[in-house]
């Protein structure tokens, strides 16, 4: 039998994008299974989420560890003992340091609230409003050391709902359930295991 790809969610916040991916691993639409969710803010509403599906959940703040490097080596020991494979960032609000990275290359998926290159960072839709732009959208891509900057997976323009950031919010996050599967399942199929 062949195993299934072994992946982390990390995120901060929601969790909606977590609770699609869950569905997908399970109903079989995403041939992936979630080994755990990794949290850095214990008392997000993802922490809900993946208790009602009982996967497991790792409640980690970066402010109990000494320095950013201890934190991502904690989370690394975590992650190898599990055998996870891939790292899916779904609302994680922190930007990956190089112990992940080194030990990820080319393995963790970011999705962001934008057309990037445009609209990096925090409160993408936001920033999409501010600057009067009719059209935004969602970006996969693969993390690299920068925000929101590496190489691109896939993407899908969302209409701006103008001056309104939660009829927008609402749009993008549609678009975003859809995207986010069918590129990982996309991404997984055509990269070879590492077990
Ligand atoms: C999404 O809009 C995603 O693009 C961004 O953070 C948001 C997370 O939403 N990176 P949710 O927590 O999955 O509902």
């Amino acid at each position: 039998m062949i195993s299934k790809t072994k992946i982390a969610i990390f995120a901060s916040g929601s969790g909606s994008n977590y609770e699609v991916l869950e569905r997908a691993c399970r109903e079989g639409e995403l041939d992936a299974e979630i080994a755990l969710v990794m949290t850095d803010k214990p008392a997000s509403f993802v922490v809900e989420r993946a208790r009602q599906t009982e996967i497991r959940v790792v409640a980690l703040e970066p402010k109990a560890f000494p320095t950013k490097r201890a934190f991502e080596e904690t989370v690394l020991r975590i992650l190898r003992e599990e055998g996870v494979e891939w790292i899916v960032l779904a609302g994680y609000m922190r930007l990956i340091g190089p112990t992940l990275l080194a030990a990820y290359p080319s393995r963790i998926v970011n999705i962001h609230p934008s057309l990037l290159p445009a609209f990096p960072g925090k409160d993408a839709i936001g920033q999409a409003i501010a600057h009067g732009v009719k059209v935004t959208g969602v970006t996969v891509h693969l993390v690299d050391e920068g925000m929101d900057t590496g190489p691109i997976l896939a993407q899908a323009a969302v209409s701006v709902v103008e001056g309104d950031a939660a009829m927008t919010a609402q749009s993008i996050h549609a678009v975003e359930h859809i995207l986010y599967k069918e590129t990982l399942q996309n991404l997984f199929k055509s990269v070879p295991a590492t077990r």
